[in-house]
């Protein structure tokens, strides 16, 4: 079995971020995101793996490379526009050929991996298999409706009313019968080929899709409040250990990690959270759910619940919450007075202000 991991798409729900960055490179628990996926098909037994690429194609093959890092033989396949999660399939058939594959989108999030689905696949006779779960609002998502065995019966992409909440988690499996399904659909209302519509068609052929309810946890990190989540979520599995310097004035509460070369001074870190090598926490509170990166500078602040990207820095600002800050970001107090808000913030930046 072979692997297709997505990791195109302009990530629009996560500027101004994805301006300059990839969106599967944001790091949740200090480590991109779509790591997890790749370690979690390694974990799988899969070695063949194709990464699709579009824009930010340099950033995401500096960072993962030849995929030997992950145990994974990596080949990229260029999308020249994100034309839809069937046009990946479409321009991956040289690479997939005849074999099975999983279709790993990668910017989802599965935290108990894929290692049983791909067990199941592969001895399984159909001819695709999705993963679903109950959302609270489908409307957002691929919706299935399936039958008391699993079969899927019906698709609707994004539907107005939708008719159930079981929506289409971005991890799919195929037979080589894909390849006639993703030639046969056209572009949807969005212009997207879309693999709703693939699935849809190949139900429509006779042919048997199958699902899998997951039961764990799973999140799609396409905006800031899911990626918040979902870094809160790995934090609380986090492995505590101090191996950067911890001054005897400060106090680490729970289960936080502090990189080596990372220091803190005078200060109190209440886990889970992590802080980066070679930043440096000083005089300030780090909270719950929060991840540092390395680099970074907190000085005279406080800051929970949130994600901070590498060399970053904030001075004498308290209380920062639910933020996700870039990298080389700067907060510091505006010199006053009059007190003003003095904000240099990139294009499609969002700010809430508390007073
Ligand atoms: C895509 C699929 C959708 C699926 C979702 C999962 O949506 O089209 O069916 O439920 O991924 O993350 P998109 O992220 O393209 O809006």
């Amino acid at each position: 079995m072979k692997a297709l991991v997505l990791a195109g798409g302009s990530g629009t729900r996560l500027r101004p971020i994805t301006h300059t960055s990839s969106k599967q490179l944001v790091p949740v628990a200090n480590k991109p995101i779509l790591f997890y996926g790749l370690e979690s098909i390694a974990a799988a037994g899969i070695t063949d793996v194709g990464v699709i690429v579009g824009s930010t194609a340099a950033e995401i093959e500096a960072a993962v490379g030849d995929g030997a890092a992950f145990g994974l033989n990596v080949t990229y396949i260029p999308q020249s526009e994100p034309l839809g999660l069937a046009h990946a399939v479409l321009i991956a058939e040289p690479f997939l050929g005849d074999d099975d594959f999983v279709m790993y989108l990668g910017d989802n999030f599965v935290l108990d991996g894929i290692t049983d689905v791909v067990e199941e696949f592969r001895e399984a006779p159909h001819a695709a298999q999705v993963l679903l779960t109950r959302v609270k609002n489908p409307t957002a998502f691929g919706v299935a409706i399936t039958d008391d065995k699993g079969n899927v019966l019906e698709l609707e992409e994004k539907p107005a009313a939708p008719r159930g909440d079981l929506a289409v988690a971005g991890v799919y499996f195929f037979k080589a019968a894909v390849h006639e399904a993703v030639r046969a659909i056209r572009p949807s209302a969005r212009g997207e080929l879309e693999i709703t519509d693939a699935l849809q068609w190949m139900i429509d052929q006779g042919m048997a899709v199958c699902s899998t309810v997951i039961t764990g946890y799973w999140k799609d990190t396409g905006n800031v409040t899911d990626m918040l989540e979902v870094n809160r979520t790995l934090l609380e599995r986090l492995q505590p250990s101090v191996d950067g310097y911890v001054d005897d004035e400060s106090e680490i509460i729970g289960r936080v990690r502090v990189e080596a070369g990372a220091e803190v001074r005078r200060s109190r870190i209440v886990g889970p959270a992590i802080i980066g090598a070679g930043s440096v926490v000083s005089d300030s509170y780090v909270g719950p759910s929060t991840s540092v990166a390395e680099d970074c500078r907190i000085t005279h602040s406080e800051i929970e619940y949130s994600i901070v990207l590498r060399e970053s820095s904030f001075d004498h600002i308290r209380r920062v919450a639910a933020s996700l800050v870039g990298r080389n970001v700067r907060v510091t107090l505006a010199p006053g007075p009059p007190a003003t808000h003095r904000l240099v913030i990139g294009d499609h930046g969002h700010v809430e202000l508390s007073s």
